[in-house]
């Protein structure tokens, strides 16, 4: 039986502050995050759901956990702790490379996703730690994470990062919002604020068995080489906040959501159904220079739009947001005439009301980027999948490398460099990187590809393999509302995709006022998680 639509309302997460006030200034606090097993209700007709997510306690922890509202330039301290049983609520897989429990308990490490903090607090995935710190992995060194916030004003989440689990970890519920706050900034635009007019929505979807338990398969698509792992997890239910297909009640003025795509793998191509504009605002980790007015929305998995959806417009009762992504991105299963093509629904209400809130003219201006001079570092990163004969996909490697392989990235702090990403695989790819900050200036088709393809997996050299020579076919533009500073880039298939990566503070132009290149260092990676897992993840150390 399939789940009625829009039954359940929209939650909003529990808002946890990133920091107190003394004498009407901001100062510096100490969180202490747990995780936690849980029961979640997706739905109303859908029994309990166990899952694993963070919350100041057992009692108020949600799926997702708390969103933390952090202020610019105040430092947030987070004892992240482990209060997770013996066993996972799903299955994993041995034969990746894996964080390994011996005395039972789950591996986790945290992750603020978007943030520039020390490497000892980037939630290494070899840092991993199980309940009550029992046993931890061979890089963990301490309890407690430092975020200075020091960076644009933005949104950034948080979750779990460890070795092979990540894509279950997350599955789980592992994951939440996080703000950093400026006000000299954020305040002057008169975007809609307050708790019922600035909101998060963090979709994801998952899969449930008729008990309510969460649905992984538990049989990888090539078992012989990889019991359980499968290249990309798509579930059949779209949660907003933690409900399927949820309805929000809404005033005739104007909202500001914070969009995330939560999912593993699933790309999401959004529009409202009855042609409402979304305003982009922002996108990942910094505002726009101005808002961008567009009909569709494109996300992958990690990315993040910030928006504003005007309502005293609207002609019609509702609008629905819709999802046209097909899936895996772009080649795969189309959505349409599926509940895969729905998201959730608001429901406007009649009368007008006052709204004092604004879409400005003018954002953040950051310094423009162009292209770097010759002097600057340019990398290829070239991403591959490995099959068998028969094409099932055994594993997927960037630079034909694997994370515990000797670091090739090793960027100067303070620098800006240029990568060269070659996408050589069939589907699109969100890269991240840690610490770093990005924005694509150019995609340029691969002409010749089967000669550059065959070269490549013979030697794995861009360069070798005459890239300049084929990266020449026609340029795909770059959609105006991810014209700023991004913590993820879409790598599209069969092109090179040319990304700045800026290793310093992008609105001061500061370097970093901690010690970048310090163990563990930090990783950059495919945000599918499946892929993560297994292993489109790099090591990436900072030189001084
Ligand atoms: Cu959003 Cu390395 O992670
Ligand atoms: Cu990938």
């Amino acid at each position: 039986a399939t789940l009625q639509l829009y039954v359940d309302p929209l939650p909003q997460m529990p808002i946890v502050y990133g920091f107190s006030t003394e004498g009407g200034n901001p100062v510096s606090t100490n969180l202490t995050i747990g995780m936690y097993p849980t029961n979640w209700k997706f739905h109303r007709d859908l029994p309990v759901t166990p899952v694993f997510v963070y919350g100041t306690s057992a009692e108020t922890a949600t799926f997702p956990g708390p969103t933390i509202i952090a202020r610019h330039g105040v430092p947030l301290y987070v004892k992240w702790e482990n209060h997770l049983p013996d066993l996972h609520v799903l299955p994993t897989d041995n034969t990746i490379s894996v964080a390994n429990s011996t005395m039972g308990g789950v591996p986790t490490v945290v992750h603020l996703h978007g943030s520039v903090h020390p490497p000892q607090s980037d939630g290494s995935a070899f840092a991993w730690f199980t309940r009550d710190y029992k046993e931890v992995g061979p890089k963990w060194t301490q309890t407690t994470y430092m975020y200075p916030n020091i960076q644009p004003a933005g949104n950034l989440w948080y979750h779990d990062h460890a070795l092979g689990l990540t894509r279950v970890n997350l599955l789980a519920g592992l994951l939440g919002a996080y703000i950093i706050e400026k006000p000299d900034v954020d305040d002057p635009m008169d975007l809609p604020s307050g708790e019922d007019d600035d909101l998060h929505l963090i979709i994801a979807d998952r899969s449930f068995n008729t008990d309510g338990t969460l649905y992984m398969n538990s049989t990888g698509n090539v078992p012989s080489i990889h019991p359980q792992w499968q290249p990309e997890y798509f579930g059949e239910v779209i949660t907003v906040n933690g409900k399927a297909w949820p309805f929000l009640n809404v005033a005739r003025r104007r909202y500001r959501f914070r969009i995330l795509n939560a999912s593993n793998a699933r790309y999401l191509n959004l529009s409202l159904s009855n042609g409402l504009p979304f305003y982009v605002i922002g996108s990942d980790a910094s505002y726009l220079a101005a808002p961008v007015e567009t009909q569709t929305i494109l996300l992958s998995p990690a990315e993040l739009a910030d928006v504003v959806i005007d309502f005293s417009n609207s002609t019609t009762p509702c609008a629905e947001i819709l999802n046209s992504a097909p899936y895996p991105y772009p080649t795969g299963s189309a959505t349409t005439g599926t509940l895969l093509s729905k998201v959730m629904i608001f429901h406007i209400n009649d009368t007008k009301v006052f709204d004092n809130s604004t879409i400005p003219d003018k954002e953040v201006n950051y310094a423009n980027v162009t292209m770097p001079e010759p002097s600057t570092t340019t990398r290829y990163i070239v991403m591959y999948e490995y099959t068998t004969q028969s094409g099932g996909v055994t594993h997927l490697y960037i630079n034909g490398l694997r994370l515990e392989d000797p670091v090739t990235e090793t960027p100067k702090a303070g620098a800006t460099e240029l990568w060269h990403v070659v996408n050589l695989t069939p589907d699109n790819h969100p890269l991240h990187v840690h610490l770093g900050m990005m924005q694509a200036i150019n995609v340029t088709e691969i002409v010749g590809y089967q000669q550059f393809f065959d070269c490549m997996t013979q030697l794995n050299d861009a360069i070798k393999c005459n890239v300049t020579d084929h990266a020449i076919g026609k340029t795909l533009p770059i959609p105006e509302y991810e014209k700023t500073w991004k913590n993820v880039v879409k790598i599209e298939p069969h092109y090179m995709t040319s990304v700045v990566v800026a290793f310093k503070i992008v609105d001061t132009n500061q370097s970093y006022p901690f010690d970048s290149t310090a163990e563990p260092g930090y990783v950059y990676h495919c945000h599918i998680l499946d892929h993560e897992d297994n292993a489109m993840i790099r090591p990436l150390k900072l030189l001084s």
